[in-house]
């Protein structure tokens, strides 16, 4: 199994400050680049998902911040003029996708280091502040997932559900791989895990309607890491768990309330819902810039509607609609699972268990030490 991915969703040049992203709206079928030199820019990348992934979406703001504090140096004439222009580009990132809560961490963790520096203190110096701080983001993504594929092995089943020889079978929802953070992946890293464990892991692979992350990312890094898969569409995953042909559910997350409710890509709670019914474990993983202990439950997390003709045109707009031209849509791209059908929780600081509110405020305050 190889350590790098073969394509790396974010790229970032400081001289002259440049993201070179991946764009993943076109994957499988091209690989091409999207450039981004502002934070105006990166915002409408992470807007029309051409990065996405809760994590990944975090870095890509945070060198929009960056890029942000660049131009405003420049710019500006003094620190007052430099902090109202962060404070807008704050705003246009912050606000250009709404549940991955990684995007606000990202850019409270930056506008911290700005606010730490002194009055006085050079501008330059404040960016390199900045940009020391968005590299480490990227840099702890990743060991953060590493650490998560370490301690999420122990959740899988010793065994298949049916009784049968062979390697665990993992159902797995939306891609949460190395395109959706800056390496390696949540859920898709434990697998990578999981697979270098014990090569005969199997993975069933939602396709992940209406966008098709499923189908277009997780394929695409199985594929490329050898890992043996089935594609499946959404509706199939029950009727294979009514045939005990799935150990384990497997998913990232956006978002997670303090009480351990898990917003993530739509269909996880159907998934769930099944999984308890025919007593399949149901795992999240996500690393602690995830959890969002201001979120007290579900209902405090915003879901992102998004527009019609990603159920109307699935192939685009170049094709031909799917249904009529009259039909209206409902269209969110997140649900939020209850905390009584997850099983566990895994995070980079370990794993955590019900009751959520204890365990997840416990993690969260081990991390909140690391940091300080
Ligand atoms: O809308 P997207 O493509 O950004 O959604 C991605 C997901 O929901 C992922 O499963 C989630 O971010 C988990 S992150 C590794």
């Amino acid at each position: 199994m190889s350590d790098r991915p073969v394509f790396a969703a974010i790229r970032f040049v400081a001289d002259p400050p440049t993201l070179e992203l991946l764009d993943q709206r076109v994957l499988p079928g091209h690989v091409r680049h999207v450039t981004c030199v502002a934070a105006a820019d990166t915002a409408a990348a992470i807007q029309q998902m051409v990065v996405r992934g809760a994590p990944a979406i975090g870095v890509a703001a945070a060198y929009g911040f960056y890029m942000a504090a660049v131009s405003a140096s420049a710019a500006a004439g003094d620190r007052a003029a430099f902090d109202a222009a962060l404070d807008a580009a704050y705003d246009v990132l912050s606000n250009s996708r709404p549940t991955a809560v990684n995007l606000r961490w990202a850019l409270d963790r930056l506008r911290g280091v700005v606010s730490a520096a002194r009055p006085g203190i050079a501008l330059d110096a404040v960016c390199a502040a900045v940009l020391d701080d968005a590299r480490a983001i990227a840099r702890e993504d990743e060991a953060a997932c590493r650490a998560m594929a370490r301690h999420g092995l122990a959740l899988l089943p010793a065994a298949r559900a049916d009784g049968t020889d062979g390697g665990v079978r993992i159902l797995h929802h939306c891609n949460t791989g190395s395109l959706a953070t800056s390496n390696y992946g949540t859920a898709l890293g434990l697998i990578r895990a999981a697979h270098h464990a014990d090569p005969r892991t199997f993975v069933y692979v939602d396709e992940t309607r209406p966008r098709l992350q499923g189908a277009r990312l997780t394929a695409f890094e199985l594929v490329q890491e050898n890992i043996d898969h089935l594609l499946i569409v959404d509706s199939a995953a029950a009727m294979l768990m009514s045939a005990k042909k799935v150990d384990l559910v497997t998913v990232g997350s956006d978002r997670i309330a303090a009480s351990g409710h898990v917003a993530n890509k739509i269909g996880t709670l159907s998934l769930a819902v099944n999984a308890r019914h025919f007593g399949v474990p149901f795992v999240v993983v996500a690393p602690v810039s995830t959890i969002d202990l201001n979120a007290l439950t579900g209902a405090d997390i915003e879901i992102e509607e998004r527009e019609d003709s990603e159920i109307t045109h699935p192939c685009g707009l170049d094709c031909p609609a799917v249904a009529p031209a009259k039909t209206r849509t409902f269209n969110p791209a997140f649900d939020v699972t209850p905390p009584d059908l997850v099983t566990a929780i895994v995070t980079e600081y370990g794993i955590a268990r019900p009751p959520y509110n204890e365990s997840l405020a416990a993690l969260c305050a081990r991390a909140a030490r690391d940091f300080i």
